[in-house]
């Protein structure tokens, strides 16, 4: 069988970046994510072959549904799962509602568990596997504006390390990527014209020590690195990949 990964919010920014790395070095990849038009643009890029699990994450019954279409495969083996996806939104506690608070729990954090509760068997079955969490430096160090996401990113870091002791003698690897500022479309500078875009960014070069926002690809590469078998001895890391901001 073929190794393969899957990766959620493979239909933009980071997700597309890890699907396409993934891809480069040999895997079949699972594409997840709501857009079928983009995750189809995706899948264009990823030589080795993809296929699209078009789905909301917050539709129990759909996402369950995509799961058990891509864990019956003849022909696939998935080793790799890549917990991507992901919403945020700034507001502080006062004036965050509870929905605010409830989505993004349910993309960032329970989605994630929703999707290893069901990908387990087929992992313990297969005898090993790696599961990679995207959080965030804002899980490990918060802002007053980002209150609820902040927390989501926390809850993550936390359950990786659970996660990863529960699951090391199953020879299931578990560790998670803190992302700083990556120029992607859930910035709204993201799509703004160059001038603009640079004027948004010069307050933030202060905070950089290397001097820049980073770019998907870099956190494609350390996804990857954590997903596959360069990192064979690694369970339970928080690796930051951030330009050094969080020593900022
Ligand atoms: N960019 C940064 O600076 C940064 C920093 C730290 C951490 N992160 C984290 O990195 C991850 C990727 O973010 P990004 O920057 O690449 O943002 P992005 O370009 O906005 O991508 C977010 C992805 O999540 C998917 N998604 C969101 N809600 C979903 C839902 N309900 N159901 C299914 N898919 C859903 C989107 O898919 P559709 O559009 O197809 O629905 C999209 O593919 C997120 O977890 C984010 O918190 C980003």
């Amino acid at each position: 069988m073929k190794k393969a990964a899957l990766i959620t919010g493979a239909s933009s920014g980071i997700g597309a970046a890890t699907a396409i790395e993934f891809a480069r070095n040999g895997y079949f990849v699972f594409l997840m994510g709501r857009d079928k038009e983009r995750l189809q643009e995706v899948a264009l890029k990823c030589r080795a072959g993809a296929s699209l699990l078009s789905c909301d994450l917050t539709d129990t019954t759909a996402l369950s549904k995509r799961l058990d279409e891509m864990l019956q495969s003849k022909i696939y083996a998935i080793e790799v799962l890549v917990n991507n996806a992901g919403i945020y939104a700034q507001h502080s506690t006062e004036n965050g509602s509870d929905e605010l608070w409830l989505k993004q729990f349910e993309v960032n954090m329970l989605a994630p568990v929703r999707i290893v509760r069901q990908v387990l068997p087929y992992l313990r079955k297969h005898g090993h596997g790696s599961i990679v969490n995207i959080s965030s430096t804002l899980g490990l160090k918060p802002t007053a504006t980002t209150a609820a996401y902040s927390a989501t990113k926390a809850a993550l870091i936390n359950w990786t390390q659970s996660l990863a002791l529960e699951l090391g003698p199953s020879n299931i690897r578990v560790n998670c990527i803190c992302p700083g500022i990556v120029d992607t479309p859930i910035h709204s500078f993201h799509g703004l014209p160059a001038t603009e875009k640079n004027q948004a960014l010069e307050g933030m070069k202060s905070l950089q020590p290397l001097g820049r926002i980073g770019t998907a690809e870099e956190i494609a590469k350390a996804a990857f690195f954590l997903g596959s078998d360069l990192s064979s001895w690694t369970t339970g890391a928080v690796l930051s990949v951030d330009g050094g901001i969080n020593l900022a």
